[in-house]
């Protein structure tokens, strides 16, 4: 069985002492065998929360990298310092970076091959905007997304990737996808990954799907109890730590 993963996206929110305090108020948490839990930083909390977190099994993880390992790219960071940090994942392709930083499918796929080479492993975002659903095109356009997002990976790569199903106007926006219309999606995603990959057993079976978009603990369970929803990448409520403990304890009891 595929253990559900909890991820907060806290996008540009919280300074370093609300990091830790958070850290602090979470760190005590009961996750059964089948849960794990993430935090996605801003870079500048990563250190504070990797220390705060050291001894539990609450991963934390990064929103962006860029691909090259160095170089003149005035703002960036690379694979490298990411995993002089200790980052377990990295989130690839988040709608927001493709809308408002131009990250394109292509970019998507140097980035998940430059991750994966170090063995951080990378959140993956997909999702149609929504004039994409309203015409019917959401399942062609999420397709032609991970077909070019994948290109070249192998199979053995493949085993390090969490894709992530975030339809764009289910974020931020209050309106949740409902269960079956992201169960469809995130089914479509590993019929795709299956017909990708010759593997079925290794990577279509094991590959964790996670839905995002509004997410929060009064729908986290319909979506959950979905066969192929592997979790969640929760942005507005995982940054509150009651309603991040309450969506792990959904989780435990998933
Ligand atoms: P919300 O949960 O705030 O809708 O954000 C979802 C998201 O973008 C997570 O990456």
């Amino acid at each position: 069985m595929r253990n559900i993963l909890i991820a907060g996206n806290w996008k540009m929110n919280k300074t370093i002492a609300e990091a830790k305090e958070f850290a602090e108020a979470v760190k005590g948490c009961e996750l059964s065998k089948h849960t794990e839990l993430a935090i996605l930083a801003p870079f500048t909390q990563i250190a504070a929360l990797k220390e705060a977190l050291k001894d539990t099994d609450i991963k934390v993880g990064a929103q962006n990298v860029h691909h090259e390992p160095s170089g003149a790219y005035t703002g960036e960071v690379s694979v490298a310092m990411l995993k002089e940090l200790g980052v377990d994942y990295c989130i690839v392709g988040h709608s927001e970076r493709r809308q408002y930083f131009g990250e394109t499918d292509a970019t998507v796929n140097i980035k998940l091959k430059a991750l994966i080479a170090e063995g951080i492993s990378p959140i993956l975002c997909v999702g149609e905007p929504l004039a994409a659903r309203q015409m019917g095109q959401h399942l062609t356009f999420v397709g032609s997304q991970l077909v070019t997002d994948l290109a070249g990976l192998s199979d053995k790569e493949m085993e390090q990737l969490v894709i992530a199903y975030e339809p764009i106007w289910a974020i931020g926006t209050g309106e949740t996808a409902t269960p079956e219309q992201a169960a469809e999606m995130c089914g479509l995603i590993r019929g795709i990954v299956e017909g990708l990959y010759c593997d079925r057993d290794i990577i279509a079976e094991h590959i964790q799907i996670l839905y995002g978009g509004s997410m929060k603990p009064e729908n986290a369970a319909d979506l959950l109890a979905k066969e192929d929803i592997d979790g969640g990448l929760i942005g507005g409520a995982s940054l509150k730590v009651d309603s991040f403990l309450e969506l792990a304890t959904i989780a435990n009891e998933a």
